[in-house]
Order: C-alpha cells, then sequence, then structure tokens
C-alpha cells in the first residue's frame, strides 16, 4: 500500500495545505514500510522509527484509544479543550501533536469547519472517515518539525494522553510548539499522571494493581520514556514562555468504588478501559526491559486484574489539563527551512 497525500480519496484542490514539498519526498522514500508494522506477542507496533513507542498500534488499541478518547470527553463535561476557543472565537490552524487515532482531531475539524487541523504520530492508524479540512501527517514529534508554511503560526497546539511518548517533553515538544504558535496562541496538553493515590489511606503494599504501575514506571526509565511528567506540564509551559497558564486535575477512580453516581460511571467505564488495555502497556515494555513472555505477563496479570477489580482499596489516578497562551508580542513563529522527513498517513 503507497501512502496518499489525502484522507478522503478526493483531489487535492480542495485541500488549502501545499503539499507541493511532500511530493519529492514521497518518491524517495521506502514508501510501504510505515505499514510493515513490527510484530511482537501477537501485537503490532509502528513501523516508522520503530521501537520508539511501546504500546501496540493493532485494532484492539485503536479501539481502546477511541473508548479513553470518549471517557475524556465526559470527564471535560463534552468539551475537546479548556483554552478559550469557541464558536464565536475558533482557530484556524491546529495541530495534534501524537494523535493517535484521530478521534480529537476529527471532532475538532467538525466543531471548527473553517480551520485546517494536522494531526501527527508515528503509526498510520487513523481514520478514513475525516472531514475534509482534517489532515494525518506521519512523523516524529521528537525530530526537528517539518518546516514551510504549514507549519508555523497555529493557533492552537494539543497533546493528550501522551504518556510514555517522550524522553523530555519540555524540550521535545512544549519549546518547538511556543516556536510554532502564532502570538497569542494557545496550547493544551491532557495528560495523565500515571501514579497511583487513594482517598481511603495508603494502598497495600501488596496491592497487585499498585506492584504492576510501579513496574511500569520502571520499565519506562529504563526505556528513557518517564511517564510521571503531567505535575510538571505547568512549570514546563511557564518556563517555555507561556503566559496566562492554567492547570485543571481531575480525578479518574480506578473501578466503580464511589458513591457520587457520576463518578462510579467513570470508574467503571475506566476499569473497562485499563482492563482491555492492561496486555497493551505491559507486553513490550516487560517484555524489552524484563524479558518476560507473553505467558508470564498474562500470569501476572491475573493477580492485577483481581486487585484493578477491588473497590475496597479507593484509588483514582490523575487527569491533568494545563493551558497557556504565547504573548502577543512574541514573534517568533517563523517559516523555518523546509525538511521532507515527513509522510502524509493514507
Ligand atoms: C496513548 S496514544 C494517545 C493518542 C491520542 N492523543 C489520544 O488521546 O487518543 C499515544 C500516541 O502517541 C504516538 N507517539 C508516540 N511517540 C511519538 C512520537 N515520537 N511522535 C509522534 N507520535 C508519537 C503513538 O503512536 C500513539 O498513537
Amino acid at each position: 500500500m503507497n501512502p496518499t497525500f489525502n484522507q478522503s480519496g478526493t483531489s487535492l484542490d480542495d485541500y488549502k495545505f501545499s503539499f507541493e514539498y511532500y511530493l519529492d519526498y514521497s518518491n524517495s522514500i521506502q514508501a510501504d514500510s510505515i505499514y510493515d508494522f513490527h510484530k511482537e506477542n501477537g501485537r503490532t507496533y509502528h513501523a516508522y522509527r520503530a521501537g520508539a513507542y511501546h504500546h501496540p498500534n493493532d485494532a484492539t488499541e485503536v479501539e481502546r484509544l477511541d473508548d479513553q478518547y470518549q471517557i475524556l470527553k465526559i470527564i471535560l463535561d463534552g468539551r475537546n479543550y479548556l483554552a478559550p476557543f469557541s464558536r464565536e472565537k475558533p482557530p484556524h490552524k491546529v495541530l495534534d501533536i501524537a494523535t493517535g487515532s484521530g478521534s480529537w482531531a476529527i471532532d475538532l475539524g467538525d466543531e471548527f469547519p473553517e480551520a485546517q487541523i494536522i494531526g501527527t504520530d508515528l503509526s498510520p492508524i487513523q481514520s478514513d472517515l475525516v472531514p475534509p479540512n482534517v489532515q494525518f501527517v506521519i512523523d516524529d514529534a521528537t525530530d526537528e518539525w517539518p518546516g514551510g508554511n504549514d507549519w508555523c503560526n497555529f493557533d492552537f497546539i494539543h497533546t493528550r494522553v501522551t504518556i510514555g511518548c517522550w524522553s523530555d517533553m519540555l524540550t521535545q515538544v512544549i519549546r518547538p510548539a511556543f516556536e510554532r504558535l502564532r502570538p497569542g496562541g494557545w496550547m493544551e496538553s491532557q495528560e495523565l499522571m500515571g501514579i497511583l493515590e487513594c482517598d481511603n489511606g495508603p494502598i497495600p503494599e501488596n496491592n497487585a494493581f499498585k506492584m504492576w504501575v510501579d513496574d511500569i514506571v520502571e520499565a519506562c526509565i529504563e526505556v528513557d520514556r518517564p511517564m510521571t511528567f503531567a505535575a510538571s506540564l505547568k512549570k514546563w509551559y511557564m518556563d517555555a514562555g507561556f503566559i496566562n497558564v492554567h492547570e485543571k486535575v481531575y480525578k479518574i477512580p480506578i473501578n466503580g468504588w464511589p458513591r457520587i453516581r457520576k463518578l462510579k460511571m467513570l470508574g467503571q467505564l475506566w476499569h473497562a478501559n485499563l482492563s482491555n488495555g492492561l496486555a497493551a502497556f505491559s507486553y513490550a515494555l516487560l517484555h524489552r526491559t524484563k524479558g518476560m513472555s507473553q505467558e508470564e505477563i498474562e500470569i501476572s496479570l491475573l493477580d492485577v486484574r483481581r486487585d484493578l477489580a477491588d473497590e475496597r482499596v479507593q484509588i483514582y489516578e490523575s487527569f491533568y489539563v494545563v493551558y497557556g497562551q504565547k504573548p502577543e508580542g512574541d514573534s517568533s513563529s517563523t517559516p523555518q527551512p523546509q525538511l521532507f522527513d515527513t509522510i502524509m498517513a493514507g
């Protein structure tokens, strides 16, 4: 399969983006390789920059990401962002870094039909059914970002659940994003903290779910993708130069332990999502760092599933939403030299 330059298969004339600079590049790369997924323990993983990210990209994981997207939307009361955009004050150029299945970008394209939305990812796993103003691009965000007029002067740059993607989110994502925003533009990160907290005392040391999270946190450090960064985002935004920085933290119960109906339902949904994701979160990380086989991992997950479902221990995760504005007077978003290290997903 060859990558194509738009998702819906219609003429490029329908689009406002300038694709010319991708065309030369597309002739010179091994384009099929982005679909030549790495296979490991019955799951598939991204081919572009293979090995950089440790969660699978197969249909099971894409379905879980879509479910997770809907749950996070419930937490945000149906919103996709907290930054101050609206129908009256829409963004015109939006970038979603590490877009995954692309649900957020697609929703934003529907909400703001006049805006141009680009979603980037290592995996070409986005839906084919996209509004004409949404485009997906295969790109490693830890590389220098692509150049050209399409890649600067953004009104809005967004990340969501990029836990385990970066060795240093400040230098790899937040600073480049600041540079590519137009003066007055906004960045927003919606990230899970990846540390368990508890409402009724310390979590017992022998709780298998807690022990599993500790193992995953340790494995992420070992592969240089530290996952517990969400609480640092506010400071990183300010260090990068953002002003009007806001932080909002939401509790996500890991199962149906809360009494309040809405929180209970949220916990039940999160429990289902976590249960569906346990294998995905574990296989590559524990295989690559601890040499565990698929069978050993599945056996260890039996206890993890049991304690994940235990409603006597009131465990929750924290979900951070941080957003900030590039100062009006800052004009650092100038077109960059064009780099041809980007492939359109198709
Ligand atoms: C947990 S998923 C989240 C996807 C999406 N933002 C969401 O909220 O559903 C993380 C995504 O980051 C992508 N990713 C990981 N490292 C990346 C990198 N260096 N550059 C671009 N995307 C990356 C993965 O391929 C994966 O699709």
